[in-house]
């Protein structure tokens, strides 16, 4: 018998990916192409989205680009009925745009706060109120967030982070909870350290090393290695797992300390 990965098919959907001119969600919009979606990619330089749907179109796969912020809240329903109009349906959301501020408490003044609990967290909700609308009319949908290794655990001097992937963390809950009468699937990913643009410059420094010392498959991962989570929650293979924090973190946060134990003797 022959391999039938139907269930994991996106022919016929259309999925608009935020933050997808680059890194991650790149690497989710170019997997969900790859599954047969037309991809609508979202992001806030237009440079950016022409690029991402030229790669996707020359690996053979659909894509049109949709340059907003996410953050222009009052605009966000014009823009996602601009899509639907486009594309005659909306399937898939992944809530992907994101930004990080390093910075001790005190010189991360409320604006800095405020500004990454906007894209973070009040984006995230503000994009899901505005696809819910034709997903409940379609009957069906699903909602993807991206979540972190900081939706459930932390670490000093990127405390907006935390508490706003925290909260994508409870907004996926929430969401599901809410939508689930509608046929509507919430979940989130919960990457751990990939290497992206928001992180390239701790190559090279002791924190490149921490990040592998605590990671049981021992390195970095590339943003193609999260696509396939997207794609099987996306897809009709998802259609019962709601509310989920799904991490793909090489294991980072399933254990608390990674120590070399042949040192500590028999009995520690
Ligand atoms: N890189 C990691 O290790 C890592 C780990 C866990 C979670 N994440 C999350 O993954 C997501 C993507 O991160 P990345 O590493 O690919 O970052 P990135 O900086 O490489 O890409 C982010 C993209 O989002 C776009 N963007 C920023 N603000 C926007 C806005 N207001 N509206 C629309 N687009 C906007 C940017 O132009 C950029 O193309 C973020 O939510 C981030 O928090 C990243």
């Amino acid at each position: 018998m022959g391999v039938d990965l139907t269930e994991f098919s996106l022919e016929g959907r259309v999925a608009l990916v935020t933050g997808a001119g680059r890194g991650i969600g790149l690497a989710f919009a170019q997997a969900l192409a790859r599954a047969g979606a037309h991809v609508v990619v979202n992001d806030l330089r237009a440079e950016f989205a022409d690029e991402a749907c030229h790669a996707i179109e020359a690996a053979g796969g659909k894509a049109s680009p949709a340059v907003f912020s996410v953050t222009d809240f009052s605009e966000l329903d014009a823009a996602v009925d601009a899509i639907v109009a486009r594309q005659g349906r909306l399937d898939i959301l992944m809530n992907n745009a994101g930004i990080l501020i390093r910075a001790p408490i005190e010189d991360h003044a409320i604006p800095d706060f405020a500004r990454v609990i906007d894209i973070n967290l009040n984006a995230v909700y503000a994009m899901a109120r505005a696809c819910a609308r034709p997903m409940k009319a379609q009957g069906k949908g699903r909602i993807i967030n991206t979540g972190s290794v900081m939706s459930i655990s932390s670490r000093p001097g990127v405390i907006s982070y935390v508490a706003a992937k925290h909260g994508v963390l409870g907004l996926t809950r929430g969401l599901a909870a809410e939508l689930g009468p509608h046929n509507i699937t919430v979940n989130a990913i919960g990457p751990g350290y990939i290497l992206t643009e928001m992180n390239r410059h701790v190559l090279g420094t002791p924190f490149e090393k921490t990040v592998i010392d605590r990671t049981p498959m021992a390195r970095w991962a590339a943003p193609e290695e999260l696509g396939g989570t997207a794609v099987f929650l996306a897809s009709d293979a998802g259609g019962f797992m709601t509310g989920q924090l799904l991490m793909v973190d090489g294991g980072m946060t399933s254990n608390s300390l990674l120590v070399e134990t042949q040192n500590l003797g028999a009995s520690s």
